[in-house]
């Protein structure tokens, strides 16, 4: 990851307060002893979420080491790590059974880099598991359509306090996971880390495969 994305999210960035909501309805019939990985986690928020609802074995990552000592804060019973080589995981192969991705993609702007991170959480997730994935659509609204000019992939920008972020076709988010079926998904509307209103996308898709989720 290129060091001025790190160093936003261990400063401007760790100050923010991230919304996406997870409906925890749609992990109703999982296993509550289910292995989770909250990629990119933040604070923890969403993992604190599901230590609430019962799930036993969560661990998040992030690449930011302010933001897991937030959390570490918070919430000292959650197992939050810091990721030194993102998108890398210390995680073996097929360990994990639902993989969380809440507003991450945004992040991560290039091709390459999604691809990357796509291909590291597929190796980790055990056949048949799931990923539970929340991010932000193209907007239409004439602030956001003079965000994107210029920008390659189009719909990545630079913010105001100097983060850069994309947002997606809802197609280039269903093609992520190629091979995986689409569970359930809904569009949604968010407050941005920077307090705007905006449109998300959020997928449930699982891996090929049997499993015991
Ligand atoms: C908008 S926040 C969302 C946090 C959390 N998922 C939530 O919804 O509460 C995005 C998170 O992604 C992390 N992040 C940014 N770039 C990343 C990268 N290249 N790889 C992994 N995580 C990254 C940031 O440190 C930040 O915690």
């Amino acid at each position: 990851m290129e060091e001025p994305a790190r160093h936003y999210w261990n400063t401007i960035g760790a100050a923010k307060e991230f919304t996406h909501p997870m409906d925890l309805s749609w992990l109703e019939g999982i296993s509550r002893d289910s292995r989770i990985l909250d990629y990119g986690c933040g604070y923890g928020r969403i993992a604190g979420q599901l230590a609430d609802a019962g799930f036993g074995r969560i661990t998040g990552v992030d690449v930011s080491a302010a933001l897991i000592e937030r959390g570490r804060a918070a919430r000292p019973g959650l197992d939050l790590r810091v990721q030194a080589d993102p998108p890398r995981l210390a995680a073996a192969s097929g360990s994990v059974d639902v993989a969380v991705l809440f507003a991450v993609l945004t992040c991560v702007p290039a091709d390459r880099d999604q691809r990357a991170l796509v291909t590291e959480l597929d190796r980790v997730l055990a056949p048949g598991g799931l990923v539970h994935l929340s991010d932000l659509l193209l907007q239409s609204d004439e602030r956001n359509l003079r965000r994107y000019a210029g920008g390659s992939p189009y719909g990545v920008f630079t913010t105001g306090d100097g983060a850069v972020c994309r947002h997606h076709a809802a197609e280039h988010l269903r093609g992520l996971f190629p091979g995986y079926a689409v569970v359930t998904e809904r569009r949604v509307t968010v407050a941005t880390m920077n307090r705007n209103s905006a449109e998300a996308l959020q997928l449930l898709v699982r891996k090929p495969g049997s499993a015991d989720v």
